[in-house]
């Protein structure tokens, strides 16, 4: 069985303005927010405010949506789309059911917001009193938003992408020379090229296996294609990974991953051709804490390797479970499926019964795999179970079906395979508690294997 995996980003996704849980019930005895939309909203007045506070992180020039909603003559050419793809909860991209677990930086508009977005639209997109209109927000002037990075790391060589075919995971290997552990807070990543570059994970390997399969690249570039789209080992871990949407922010206070000396940086890039040759060098900043953290962060990797969907099976159904051996704190989670995926929810229940929810997905997209900071760190005793459940479509009623007509489907690592993987990062609680965990960890990963 080949342990690597096509995608995925462990990371925090930020956005800027302000949070909203789209819930701002005026009434507590209503269950629906009331709708207190303006009658003849205006740019000025209404729309910029919500367009600069949800959108135009990524809708401007250099960023990853397709146009810039900036100015006001930029929003008017798109009011029609803005409305219908609000409406439909497409834009902002958010994933999370709202109600179901808290997150740091939702990006939700409410129901206000939305019909506020169609009634400007309808009645022409006016612009109001220029001279009212708020400032579009600006982005810190440094080219990257946490600051002077302590480390930035890149491959050797820039990549050329050739312009057609299919998509293209490539491995970059980056050797590191830190003489000591390092500890990461966050990372930051800089596409060379935003528009082949589609996500970005950082792996780690402590015992060298890219390096030779790198080595053992002879079409002349920088880094490896790994078997079916992966990294091609095991790796010792992973730093997270950048995907659209997803900005730089710092794991929760007193947290970090740890790199040990001598292990190689894997940087894999998933890009996306673009019809032209292109060429892009991606770069990482790495952001460390200059003494041990309190508790280092780990990854939880909960996999159902027993994915068999049938052809035309409508709404198939997985569930796994995992049962924390230690106290821990749940720091943050990122769910992850491939193209069938249609809805993957994970809760808690402690050992008194009680039950906390985790994250619930109802609209899977493949695109938008984002990664989920909890508002709250969660504080779990030992002998909580985490569940999870996802539910697939594999029937031709399922636009993103890669089969048409649909074929039976299995675990594995080309996008048109699936997955049904939960990726939960933690911390322990009891410092000594690592040590014994780390070895029960890897019993269990070895019953796994064997399996
Ligand atoms: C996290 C980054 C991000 C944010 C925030 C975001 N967008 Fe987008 N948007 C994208 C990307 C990337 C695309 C192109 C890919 C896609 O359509 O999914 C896109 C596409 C669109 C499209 C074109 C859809 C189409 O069918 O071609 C519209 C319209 C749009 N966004 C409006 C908005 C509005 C309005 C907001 C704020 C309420 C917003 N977006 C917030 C990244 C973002």
């Amino acid at each position: 069985m080949n342990w690597t995996f096509a995608i995925f980003a462990v990371t925090t996704v930020t956005t800027i303005g302000v949070v909203s849980s789209g819930a701002r019930s005026d009434s507590p005895k209503s269950s629906k927010p009331a709708i207190k939309v303006p009658a003849k909203p205006t740019y000025a007045t209404d729309v910029a405010k919500i367009i600069n506070d949800r959108c135009v992180e990524c809708h401007r020039p250099g960023e990853v949506g397709p146009f810039s909603l900036v100015k006001f003559e930029d929003a008017k050419k798109w009011s029609q789309m803005i409305a219908a793809t609000t409406s439909s909860r497409r834009m902002p991209p958010w994933k999370a059911k709202e109600g179901y677990g808290s997150f740091k930086h939702e990006n939700r508009l409410s129901e206000t917001e939305i019909a506020t977005l169609k009634a400007w639209a309808d009645q022409g997109a006016p612009r109001g009193a220029k001279d009212k209109e708020p400032k579009p927000p600006t982005f810190s002037g440094g080219e990257w938003t946490l600051g002077k990075p302590d480390a930035i790391i890149e491959p050797e060589r820039a990549y050329n992408l050739a312009p057609e075919g299919e998509d293209v995971y490539r491995n970059f290997v980056i050797p590191t020379d830190f003489k000591e552990p390092r500890f990461v807070r966050a990372i930051d990543v800089k596409p060379g090229n935003s528009k082949v570059v589609h996500h970005v994970i950082m792996f780690l390997d402590e015992r060298g296996a890219s390096e030779k399969l790198a080595a053992a690249t002879t079409d002349g570039q920088p880094g490896y294609i790994g078997q079916g789209g992966g990294v091609g080992f095991i790796p010792s871990g992973s730093l997270g990974g950048w995907a659209p949407g997803i900005r730089a922010s710092y794991l929760s206070e007193g947290t970090a991953y740890r790199i040990n000396p001598g292990t190689r940086l894997v940087m894999q890039v998933h890009y996306h051709k673009s019809g032209k040759p292109e060429v892009d060098k991606t770069r990482v900043a790495l952001y460390f804490s200059k003494e041990a953290p309190e508790r280092e962060m780990k990854l939880n990797w909960i996999f159902n390797f027993g994915v068999n969907i049938p052809a035309g099976e409508k709404a198939y159904k997985m569930r796994k479970e995992y049962v924390y051996r230690e106290d821990v704190t749940i720091h943050q989670t990122m769910p992850h499926m491939h193209l069938l995926g249609r809805d993957m929810k994970s809760w808690f229940e402690l050992p008194d019964g009680t039950v906390k929810p985790l994250v619930h997905v109802d609209d899977w997209d493949f695109n938008w795999q984002l990664n989920y900071a909890l508002k709250e760190p969660l504080k779990l005793p030992k002998g909580t179970k985490q569940i999870v459940e996802a539910t697939y479509d594999n029937s031709s009623n399922n636009p993103h079906n890669p089969n048409n007509p649909p074929k039976r489907v299995t675990w594995g690592e080309e996008t048109t395979d699936e997955m049904f993987l939960m990726v939960t990062a933690y911390t322990f609680d009891n410092p000594d508690a690592a040590g014994n965990a780390r070895r029960g960890r890897l019993q269990s990963l070895l019953q796994r294997l064997r399996r």
